[in-house]
């Protein structure tokens, strides 16, 4: 058994007061344990609280009831400043820095997390290589397509070496031939870095592409409704997956449930 990682234990959020009136419950009693090298991927409807959940679990917000534990240590309800270093970020719209090249975008990085020296400027050239950048490392966000965008900030997610990757909606932005394209970049990303990634996507077939687990919230407050385990081999998993009959047994029973819930 692969050694967990993160566990998440009854974690939820609300935004507001009852008394100004605009109290709201987001997320309600979410529990996850995360192994080492998983590829989790959390499906659910526009507005359910996915973005604060991974906000939560990448320190950006913490939660207002409930309690993380990172490598068997409880670290409360919100990720403290030294323990951020373990984490890795994708925002939902990729937030390079526009006034830098793409290597200057991983290069702040490291300046934010003062990681200095040789061993991290080589580990922006070989970032930029994973993600296939390398020739654009002195080129700017405005000279870059969507999809090298999104790129530039899976490498700068990984530039520090976190345990934990977290990707919200990456290839969301994305039109349907380069984000289908980018999907199987990311599965060889994850093969090649071997690092736990804890993914929001709104694309089932995404979804099954990439993860071993998948869990589907409710709409708000978000719940876990289902929690899928997606037996598909590694070495099954390539442009030809769609001929697989697990596959597609899948794809239909997960596309029902996102039907029901909406
Ligand atoms: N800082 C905040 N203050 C108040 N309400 C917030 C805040 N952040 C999010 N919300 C509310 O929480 C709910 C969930 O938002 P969230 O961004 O997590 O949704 P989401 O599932 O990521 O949606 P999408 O798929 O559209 O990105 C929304 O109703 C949103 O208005
Ligand atoms: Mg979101």
């Amino acid at each position: 058994m692969a050694n967990k990682v993160f566990s998440v234990k009854e974690i939820s959020k609300s935004f507001g007061s009852e008394k100004n009136g605009n109290y709201m419950e987001v997320i309600k009693n979410i529990s996850m344990d995360i192994y080492e090298k998983e590829f989790i991927v959390i499906l659910g409807n526009s507005g359910c609280g996915k973005s604060t959940y991974l906000k939560i679990l990448g320190g950006i917000e913490s939660a207002t009831t409930g309690s993380m534990e990172l490598n068997g240590e409880n670290i409360g309800a919100c990720i403290p400043p030294e323990k951020l270093k373990k984490f890795g970020f994708v925002f939902q719209n990729n937030n390079l820095l526009p006034w830098r090249t793409a290597e200057g975008n991983l290069r702040i990085m490291l300046k934010i997390m003062k990681l200095k020296g040789e061993q991290w400027e080589k580990r922006i050239d070989e970032m930029l290589e994973i993600v296939g950048l390398l020739d654009y490392k002195k080129v700017y966000p405005h000279e870059l397509s969507g999809g090298m965008k999104q790129r530039v900030g899976i490498a700068r997610a990984l530039v520090h070496d976190p345990d934990i990757l977290i990707l919200d909606q990456p290839l969301g932005a994305l039109d349907a031939i380069t984000r289908k394209m980018l999907s199987y970049e990311l599965l060889n990303i994850w093969k090649k870095t071997q690092k736990t990634i804890v993914m929001v996507t709104n694309n089932v077939d995404e979804a099954i592409l990439l993860a071993n687990r998948i869990f589907v919230l409710s709409n708000k407050p978000a719940v876990i409704t289902h929690e899928i385990e997606v037996d598909i081999p590694v070495e099954e998993r390539n442009t030809m997956i769609g001929q697989n009959a697990r596959y597609n047994e899948l794809r239909e029973q997960i596309n029902n449930i996102i039907r029901a819930t909406r």
